[in-house]
């Protein structure tokens, strides 16, 4: 990304050419933030030019900007490939004529759509599913929906070991209980464990236990169900997986995509290695999994964006970006995979997953209703499976627009 345009005048207005192709979408993001910042400087409008032929994720950045610097007027314009120096021209020339200023269209709450949760969820054939992140979080109960709905086989898929559950610690589900009982069961043996192990200890347990109730519930329902541990911002972990994976039981014909993880700090503070965090699942698993998949084979797909890329999220331009740039790729495989029904869901806030009682408490001062497990999961189902097929970006939630 490069500050092409400073025109002085009466506005001054930043245009911002995106990289080439030819550079990572971790390092084209993380420049344009830069560039983005750099701009912010100078004052006036930020507009940002993303291209037409490359998975991006700018209108997320520009959503969020605007809700970080509402002074500065930020915006997202996608071109055809090799036009940047054409519309740069075109932008100097009308500043230059006054014939031109930037005002463009402010999303409003309406561009989103509200979804009521449907009553019954459509049937489908059994396939072989890939849920990424599907082990744990609010995608597995989607994938629990998804295995009632369509049987089949459901890969579930995430970083966390299957840890067995010690026979000599009672049964919970609360990371502050489990904490209390590791304590006391090393004082009893006289291990001396630093409260930091304690913790990773409990985490991976309770992960270990979630992923588990997760398989059992999907079997419940009929459906055969496997954990596959991987990493899916891994390339090489992720085309070996995949390769015995499929080997083992059939071609993959369905995918959501729901990996994925937080690391919010105002755009200012944003360290590049958050931005790469939280692009590693999303970004680089996307990217990972389509290289090792033969996409033509898909007949589903779906990826779980957040309300925070359509509509902008203080604190979570790279999370913006990541999954605005899901869309971008969601737009183009719905039209390059004419078999395949492509869904990308903006999620408003969930009353579970990576919404802890904190940040749940956070939604609810600001009058933000939380998406029910159960009906969330219901969404997801009907529309993945029997939605409309031109309809690739769903706004699931309420009121975000307004924070
Ligand atoms: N909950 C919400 O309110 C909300 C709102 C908008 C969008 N979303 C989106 O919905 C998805 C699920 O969110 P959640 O709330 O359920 O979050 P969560 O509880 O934190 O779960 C995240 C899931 O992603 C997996 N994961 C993370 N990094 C991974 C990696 N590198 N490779 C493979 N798996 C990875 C995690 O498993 P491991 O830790 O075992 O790897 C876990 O299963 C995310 O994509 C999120 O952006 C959620």
């Amino acid at each position: 990304m490069r500050l092409v345009s400073q025109p002085s005048g009466s506005v001054d207005c930043a245009i911002l050419t995106e990289g080439s192709a030819s550079q990572s979408h971790e390092d084209r993001h993380w420049t344009a933030l830069q560039a983005a910042k750099m701009a912010r400087r100078n004052g006036g409008v930020i507009i940002l030019l993303q291209s037409a032929e490359l998975y991006s994720g700018l209108e997320g950045l520009s959503r969020t900007l605007r809700k970080e610097w509402p002074e500065t007027r930020t915006f997202a314009w996608t071109i055809p490939a090799g036009a940047a120096a054409q519309v740069v021209g075109a932008v100097q020339q009308g500043y230059a004529d006054g014939a031109i200023s930037v005002s463009g269209a402010l999303l409003s709450a309406e561009a989103g759509v509200t979804i009521a949760p449907p009553s019954s969820v459509p049937k489908a054939k059994p396939s072989v599913w890939l849920i990424t992140g599907g082990a744990r979080g609010v995608t597995a109960a989607c994938g629990i929906e998804l295995a009632r709905a369509a049987g089949g086989t459901i890969l579930l898929a995430g970083r966390s070991a299957e840890t067995p559950w010690p026979a000599d610690l009672l049964p919970t589900d609360d990371l502050k209980t489990l904490r209390g009982l590791l304590v006391e069961r090393s004082r009893q043996t006289a291990q001396r464990v630093t409260p930091a192990e304690i913790d990773r200890t409990a985490r991976n347990l309770l992960a270990g236990a979630e992923i588990r109730e997760t398989l059992e519930a999907i079997r419940e329902t009929g459906a055969s169900a496997a954990y596959i541990p991987l990493d899916a911002g891994d390339c090489d972990v992720v085309a070996d997986v995949l390769r015995s994976a499929q080997q083992r039981f059939g071609a993959i014909t369905g995918w959501v995509h729901g990996a994925g993880v937080l690391a919010d700090k105002l755009a200012m503070d944003k360290t590049e290695s958050e931005l790469r965090r939280v692009f590693s699942p999303k970004v680089g698993g996307l990217m990972n999994i389509l290289a090792a998949i033969d996409p033509v084979q898909l007949r589903h797909i779906a990826f779980f964006s957040s309300a925070a890329a359509f509509f902008g999220n203080k604190g979570q331009a790279d999370y913006a970006m990541a999954n605005a740039l899901l869309a971008s790729a969601g737009r183009s495989l719905a039209q390059s995979l004419p078999d395949a029904r492509v869904k990308v869901f903006h999620w408003g806030p969930w009353a579970g997953g990576m919404v802890d009682s904190t940040l749940a408490g956070h939604f609810e001062a600001q009058g933000i209703p939380l998406i029910p497990v159960d009906e969330g999961a219901r969404i997801f189902a009907c529309e993945l499976l029997g939605g409309a097929r031109d309809q690739i970006e769903l706004v699931v939630g309420e009121a975000w627009a307004t924070s």
